[in-house]
């Protein structure tokens, strides 16, 4: 069954489309008008969390949803991007913290502690330069096969873990969990 059978109910919903096209952003925000009304406080909690469709994404691929006013990778990591992530010794990080909301603060920058499943597979990060804030380039981009910002020169790996140049800590990890096979709950 493909994702678009699975969620003909929210798809009526959908408030944009992900830049890429290839998933789609759903969301408690839908609901905006009517609790707005309700509770001034309600709608600033709705539109904290937003669902993401990835279900149409392919491995390989990486979508970028806007969150909270930031852009949000979602990457679907292949093989060797995993593999070449896990390799990677924690002495060879200029960064040592996973930086991920989900997990508590000290905990080391893993490649598992900054992916969203056991395998992998998932990577979701905060599309913003640690150094000055811009967007880094996707795709393999870099020395390390992962990010690239061109603004100052930072490399980010493959699990956006900064590994060369001015960036101090790794991109961020935030908040984010399955909340089915397809949909992935941000905040
Ligand atoms: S803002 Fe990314 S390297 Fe300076």
């Amino acid at each position: 069954m493909s994702h678009t059978d699975d969620h003909d109910g929210t798809r009526r919903d959908f408030l944009y489309f992900a830049t890429a096209g290839a998933g789609a952003v759903t969301a408690g925000a839908a609901i905006w008008p009517l609790i707005n009304q309700m509770n001034p406080s309600a709608d600033v909690q709705a539109l904290s969390t937003i669902r993401v469709d990835i279900g149409g994404v392919q491995t390989g691929q990486q979508i970028s949803v806007n969150f909270l006013g930031k852009p949000v990778f979602i990457r679907r990591r292949t093989e060797a991007e995993i593999e070449e992530a896990r390799g990677v010794s924690l002495d060879a990080l200029p960064d040592p913290l996973a930086r991920n909301a989900n997990l508590a603060d000290d905990a080391p920058a893993t490649d598992e502690n900054r992916t969203l499943d056991e395998n992998g597979e998932w990577l979701v990060e905060q599309g913003v330069c640690t150094h000055l804030g811009c967007v880094p380039i996707g795709d393999g981009a870099g020395d390390y096969n992962g990010w690239f910002c061109p603004c100052h020169g930072s490399h980010y790996d493959s699990a956006g873990r900064i590994r060369k140049g001015p960036a101090p800590e790794n991109l961020p990890v935030p908040m984010a969990e399955f909340v089915d096979d397809t949909t992935i709950k941000l905040g």
